[in-house]
């Protein structure tokens, strides 16, 4: 089972050819997949050989193999992690009930709802990403670029076989307008606010594959736990992909950061205005970034309170991060959560009924492990015998969805007026002055073994190559 099958035009390891209605119907959607991979993945990339690992099992020990593929050759493929034996609902009214295997039909319309949200996420982050190529500060990060595109066009692929398998006609639509909604696009948006923002640049991809590809991280956990054990199994395994994006977000930044301290120790200067002069990005930059993907991302969550996030959660539909490790009753009915408001001028706690707080529940995980990264950037700052230290800016900040939606918040989390926010806005979140210096950066650099004055090379390469292996051959 865990095995995955690559003689079959469409590669898996769930028996395809078992279901010929089922086969003909997602190679029905094949080419149209690979019409939307032409027209709106990474641009200019389609004769490249590039290296990147392809999933051959989905045990955790041997699942990839390495090798130069051209990319729209890739094998994309449905990929499920495998079922556990007497598997039980592990949470809400349905607890200690075998999974189900089929879509019960009171839940349908919530569980399609919840699939086609986190399927239209996958091809926005490759449309929104897809001319990034142009501008690869080496090698190296061009096929980690790369290798995150093709991976979210798989997790499209584990969501459409769900869709395909489980919903009739009307998912056979939902998998089509998958691919007809387009990142940005004013009269057919991805569903989700920052999937519909830009990646115009490298600092932003980077804290794009930190912060927001670690939302996709908790979902993926939350519906890890699903009662839908088709769905428990296939973002299991995604998971095992989505800790490759946020490794190159981590990284990437780091090496940015180490780059610019490089500079700033070698040349004394602290001033932002003349360190861009030696072609760095100012830390300073770098934290207005963090703070504009930060809150867009945590606004991913959804309102602090919510009935749906209730009704997911009692429904056995999706748990909440780590749901099994955690010693409560799994039920949540008489317990309380902390959320935010404002009253009188002033941010105050506020407990309410914990399954309505469930979107906060999962935002506040997603904050906890936030942390750890920047810390680890501080790290690079400290060990530079520099004083400054990035933050991550107070969840209320900058919010669009929830309590604070048209609130005005510092960093710091004080509730401000709109005054004091228009006087200062400008120092919390990247400017068009701070876009237009660091779009002024990325040139293309691709010879092999190079890397772009801004961004120091990796430790390692990837697979355990060296850092001017040949990952791009551009034929
Ligand atoms: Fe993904
Ligand atoms: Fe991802």
């Amino acid at each position: 089972m865990s095995n995955i099958d690559y003689s079959s035009k469409i590669p898996n390891n769930v028996n395809l050819q078992e279901d010929r209605t089922l086969q003909r119907a997602l190679e029905g959607w094949l080419p149209n997949y690979l019409d939307w991979w032409q027209d709106m993945g990474p641009s200019g990339s389609h004769g490249f050989d590039v290296y990147l690992r392809t999933a051959t099992s989905t045990t955790p020990d041997g699942w990839a193999t390495f090798g130069h593929v051209k990319m729209p050759d890739y094998r994309w493929g449905i990929f499920l992690a495998a079922q556990e034996a007497d598997r039980k609902v592990n949470f809400g009214e349905h607890k200690g009930e075998a999974v189900w295997q089929d879509v019960p039909g009171e839940h349908r319309a919530n569980l399609r709802r919840i699939i086609v949200t986190q399927g239209d996420t996958e091809p926005a982050s490759v449309e929104q990403q897809r001319h990034l190529g142009n501008t690869a500060p080496s090698q190296y990060d061009l096929r980690n670029l790369f290798q995150v595109n093709v991976e979210e066009g798989r997790h499209l692929w584990a969501m459409v076989y769900l869709l395909h398998k489980h919903f009739g006609r009307d998912g056979r639509e939902e998998a089509e307008a998958l691919l007809e909604r387009r990142s940005g696009d004013a009269d057919n948006p991805r569903i989700l606010g920052a999937f519909n923002e830009e990646t115009p640049d490298w600092l932003a991809f980077f804290m794009f594959t930190y912060f927001t590809d670690r939302d996709g991280k908790f979902q993926l956990n939350a519906l890890a736990e699903s009662g839908f054990d088709p769905l428990a199994r296939t973002t299991r395994f995604m998971l095992t992909e989505e800790a490759h994006h946020m490794f190159v977000g981590e990284s990437g930044v780091s090496r940015v950061i180490q780059r610019t301290c490089q500079v700033m120790k070698e040349t004394g200067i602290e001033d932002p205005a003349e360190l861009r002069k030696k072609g760095v990005i100012d830390l300073p930059t770098i934290q207005r970034y963090l703070n504009f993907h930060y809150s867009v991302t945590i606004d991913l969550f959804g309102a602090d309170q919510s009935s749906n996030a209730a009704i997911f959660y009692s429904s056995g539909l999706k748990g909440r991060y780590e749901e099994t490790k955690r010693s409560d009753d799994h039920l949540l009915k008489g317990d309380g959560y902390k959320i935010l408001e404002v009253k009188d001028g002033a941010l105050v706690e506020k407990e309410v009924p914990m399954l309505n707080a469930l979107n906060e529940v999962l935002r506040d995980d997603f904050i906890k492990d936030s942390a750890g990264g920047v810390m680890r950037w501080n790290k690079v700052i400290e060990k530079a015998g520099l004083s400054f230290r990035l933050t991550l800016p107070h969840k209320a900040f900058n919010r669009h969805i929830g309590t604070f939606a048209g609130i005005r918040v510092s960093p710091d989390g004080r509730a401000i007026s709109e005054a004091e926010w228009a006087l200062n806005v400008n120092d919390w979140l990247a400017t068009e002055d701070d876009r237009a210096f660091v779009a002024s950066l990325m040139g293309r650099v691709v010879e092999t073994g190079k890397y772009a004055n801004w961004i120091a090379p990796p430790a390692i390469g990837i697979n355990k190559q060296p850092v001017d292996f040949e990952y791009i051959r551009f034929n």
